[in-house]
């Protein structure tokens, strides 16, 4: 069946040679002007029509006919960092945080990563899986049409699979955003374990039952001092590597640690957080083609600086962004995560939507093997309809979405129109 869009507005369509990088990613040609129609055929974008009454030939009595009323268009959003699947609740370390305690200190107080995993080991998968599906649903609404998103409240092996098959039955719900799914083991050292016997435990056990498994694409470590350090990740990327997992990596959070180097090294897809990333490791990592993953709801929710994104622009180095959502950063919203570059770190909406779509959909791959972040002949048909007529209002609106209606994988999803 046709879903077909007539009186479009303006259409980012996002449809150039990926990664878009420095000053590539502010290039209005990257955008058609209003009056295009497009016909989306099934869950794929079987054409883009110059005018509406074009869009007669490929419309029968079965065709879905939507009129978008000059609204602009922009791709489904990808968010290519997320924490979704956890249970408990951390808003307590809020106060905490106001007296002066860092990260490493909530921790060892016993909140941040060790509160979340006794809490998520002691719910059963409705539970978790319910509580996530309602983060998914928000997600949606702000325009979010595939999402990453990692185990690492489990940290051991039982618990970890149960937040990937967790995970797994939430990518068969068509009404959501479909899911790539990464395993996180190695997010911090359980009570149980020393670093050097958890590391152990994470190559021995968990990679090889998590690899047969075949629930999880990537795998990932929190590579930070205090957590694991450069050998440690380096050696269980490797390993995770050999089993056929790709390769993720949390860097530079909260200090210069030395995960830009190994990232590089490695080649992995995408190197996140990479706050504090000294500018030679930027260097090497854009020469290994790795992608930085800037994840600016750590700093707001923890009341840190922005990462220097424009100096990004300037390194012509490929670079996205994502939400990062977790017990101590529950943002759900790519549009407020713009919002934050766009409007307190002067960077241009359409570098901004760029690191929102055609960056993060060459880390964060369909299930389909189609091209997605970008609206074009033969891409997945994800596309989000916004409320206003001007396309730059996609990151102007923090307190509430600006998407009114999305196509998630061909599908209409009326919002709000
Ligand atoms: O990416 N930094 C490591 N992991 C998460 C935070 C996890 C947590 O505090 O629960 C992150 O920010
Ligand atoms: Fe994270």
């Amino acid at each position: 069946m046709r879903t077909v869009l007539v009186n479009c507005g303006p259409i980012v369509h996002l449809d150039v040679e990926g990664p878009c990088t420095g000053s590539d990613m502010s290039n209005e040609e990257m955008i058609y002007d209003a009056g295009k129609a497009i016909i989306i055929n099934g869950n794929v974008i079987e054409k883009i029509l110059e005018s509406s009454e074009d869009a007669i030939d490929f419309t029968d009595s079965d065709s879905e006919i939507i009129n978008v009323d000059g609204k602009a268009i922009i791709p489904g959003l990808i968010d290519s960092h997320s924490h979704i699947i956890w249970a408990g609740d951390r808003s307590r370390e809020v106060r905490w945080k106001q007296q002066g305690h860092s990260y490493a200190d909530i921790a060892s107080m016993g909140g941040g990563i060790s509160y979340t995993v006794a809490a998520t080991r002691a719910a059963n998968k409705t539970k978790l899986h319910n509580s996530a599906k309602k983060r998914l649903q928000i997600a949606a609404k702000s325009g979010t049409t595939h999402i990453e998103t990692k185990s690492g409240y489990g940290l051991d092996l039982d618990s970890e699979l149960k937040l990937l098959e967790v995970a797994h039955n939430l990518s068969h719900d068509d009404s959501l955003p479909t899911i790539d799914s990464t395993w996180l083991g190695a997010h911090a050292i359980p009570k149980e374990h020393t670093l050097k016997s958890y590391t152990e435990e994470l190559i021995s056990i968990q990679l090889p039952k998590i690899a047969e498994s075949g629930l999880a694409r990537s795998a990932d470590v929190f590579c930070e001092p205090g957590w694991f350090g450069v050998e440690e990740s380096e050696l269980i990327l490797k390993e995770s590597r050999k089993m056929g997992l790709n390769l993720r990596i949390h860097i530079d959070e909260f200090v210069d640690g030395g995960g830009g180097e190994l990232a590089a090294d490695l080649k992995v897809d995408s190197a996140d957080h990479a706050h504090y990333t000294n500018s030679n490791a930027r260097n090497l990592m854009k020469e290994a083609g790795v992608n930085t993953g800037f994840l600016p709801g750590t700093p707001y929710s923890m009341g840190s600086d922005w990462p220097d994104f424009n100096s990004m622009i300037s390194l012509d180095a490929p670079w996205s962004i994502a939400t990062d959502f977790n017990p101590n950063n529950q943002i759900l919203s790519l549009p407020f995560i713009a919002s934050c570059l766009v409007q307190r770190c002067n960077v241009d909406p359409l570098s901004a939507l760029v690191a929102s779509t055609i960056n993060p959909s060459l880390t964060t791959p369909h299930p389909s093997g189609l091209p997605h972040g970008r609206i074009c002949e033969g891409a997945v048909a994800n596309i989000n309809i916004l409320h206003s007529k001007h396309w730059e209002s996609w990151c102007l609106t923090p307190g509430h979405s600006p998407v009114c209606a999305t196509i998630l994988n061909g599908n209409y999803q009326l919002h709000d129109f």
